[in-house]
């Protein structure tokens, strides 16, 4: 078993320490943040995860993890150091590097023995050489140090589980002792391990995610597409499905992508492309198309009532999906405001997102209308002339095409998750609106 350092708590740097420490090697989480720190030595996780606090809390009682905000310490004698920090999108789309920078210059400060550097949070192609330029530059002990990328597939939500089942691990290297030594510490997970050279470690993380994000917008490209020549896009994506080189994942049409992923790496891959001299125009088109869905609904809304001024507005779910409390480039984010912005008075239900959401758009009068957070759905619904489902959580996918019916004033719902059967909705007496199907 190995002395494992990480930096970084976030999705990535913590939901990889804990797993690490679940196999039973020994790790260090490193953060900067000190009230997150104490947080987590309080058995409290910093972001909402299945399965996270409970792995934090055998672990540490275990004494196979703890988390500090000394990374001198931390990366002195460690045989591996993950860096797991974020990689925010800057205004023209570019990757800002600055984080993986600084822990860059800590470690070649701090090491004190020959270690391996791993890069798992999403860079541009080249940046682990640069990484490695900058260790060798602030070097202090004559030590061997070299970096090695290793990029995530986890999903958020689903982290835990898609770190333990990965169905691929990814290691770029370029000598054998860093491959070695980085097969040597995924062994105990028992995965696939696919080994490759360093910068196609790093492109085969953005041309997974785009690749993905290229599914998705161009099945809400059919969806519209379907809604003018009146084919249902449900019954197309079961269609396309049963061709196994289609897959029958990542085919939901719906109000277009979010998270921290898939926009911010669409954009990166878009810009390294243009750095290049090379127009990534498929991925361009993706980004194109999310734009443009993300308002798809309230515009046929608008369209339909001619203005929201006044109206009790129900909103259904806030975060960019399901099982998280993460809100960036939600749906939600793009079409509030232009509801309050009309003068809509909102009514918003979110199992977990509300409180984050609130930080954004305080509860009370905003802008024109203004804004209720609302703790069950009824209370939602109940009067409301419009309703919006922005997230498909469980919970809203198991209100009755009745439900909306009897409690709502007009019973007119625009869906953009594909949650509700066009039918059902129709013999309940709502008027049901959604993405690529009949209306
Ligand atoms: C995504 C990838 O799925 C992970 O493999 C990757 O590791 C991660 O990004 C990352 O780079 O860190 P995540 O952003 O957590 O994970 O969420 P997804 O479940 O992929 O969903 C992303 C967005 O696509 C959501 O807004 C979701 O609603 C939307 N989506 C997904 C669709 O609109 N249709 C689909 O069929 C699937």
């Amino acid at each position: 078993m190995y002395k494992i350092a990480v930096a970084g708590t976030g999705y990535v740097g913590l939901v990889a320490g804990v797993c690490f420490a679940e196999v039973g090697h020994q790790v260090t989480c490193v953060d900067i943040d000190e009230k997150k720190v104490e947080l987590m030595r309080s058995g409290v996780s910093p972001i909402y995860e299945t399965g996270l606090e409970e792995l934090m809390a055998n672990n540490y009682s275990a004494g196979r993890i703890e988390y500090t905000t000394d990374f001198k310490s931390a990366y002195k004698d460690a045989d591996a150091i993950f860096i797991g920090v974020g990689t925010p999108e800057q205004p023209d789309g570019s990757a800002n590097l600055s984080y993986i920078a600084t822990v860059a210059r800590q470690i070649a400060e701090s090491v004190e023995k020959d270690c391996l550097v791993v890069v798992k949070s999403t860079v541009p192609v080249g940046t682990n050489d640069k990484v490695e330029q900058i260790i060798q530059d602030f070097l202090v002990k004559d030590v061997k140090v070299e970096v090695a990328s290793n990029p995530e597939f986890l999903a958020q939500g689903s982290a835990v589980h898609d770190t333990l089942h990965a169905e691929r691990i990814i290691i770029g290297t370029e000598s054998k002792w860093a491959e070695e030594l980085l097969t040597k510490i995924y062994e105990p997970f028992h995965l696939p391990i696919v080994s490759v050279n360093r910068r196609s470690a790093e492109m085969i993380k953005y041309a997974s995610n785009d690749f993905l994000a290229l599914k998705i917008s161009y099945m809400n490209d059919i969806a519209n597409l379907c809604e003018l020549v009146g084919a249902d896009i449900q019954d197309v994506a079961m269609g396309m499905s049963f061709d196994e080189r289609i897959g029958s994942k990542f085919l939901n049409a719906g109000i277009g992508f979010g998270g921290s992923c898939f926009p911010k790496d669409t954009k990166a891959l878009e810009y390294i492309a243009k750095q290049n001299g090379y127009e990534l125009k498929t991925v361009k088109a993706a980004i194109d198309v999310n734009k443009e869905q993300k308002t798809m609904l309230y515009k046929k809304a608008s369209k339909r009532l001619i203005t929201f001024n006044g109206l009790k507005v129900a909103v259904l779910g806030l975060t960019f999906k399901p099982g998280t409390d993460d809100l960036r480039e939600a749906a939600s984010l793009e079409n509030v405001p232009l509801l309050l912005e009309q003068g809509a008075d909102i009514y918003a239900y979110d199992p977990v997102g509300a409180e984050n959401f609130a930080k954004v758009y305080p509860e009370g009068k905003n802008g024109r209308g203004s804004i209720t957070y609302v703790a069950n759905i009824e209370h939602a619904l109940e009067g409301a002339n419009v309703c919006f489902v922005f997230t498909e959580w469980g919970e809203v996918k198991a209100i009755t095409p009745e439900t909306y019916k009897k409690l709502m004033r007009t019973p007119l719902v625009y869906d953009g998750r594909n949650i509700y059967g066009v039918e059902d909705m129709q013999e309940a007496g709502v008027e049901y609106h959604s993405i690529g199907r009949k209306p």
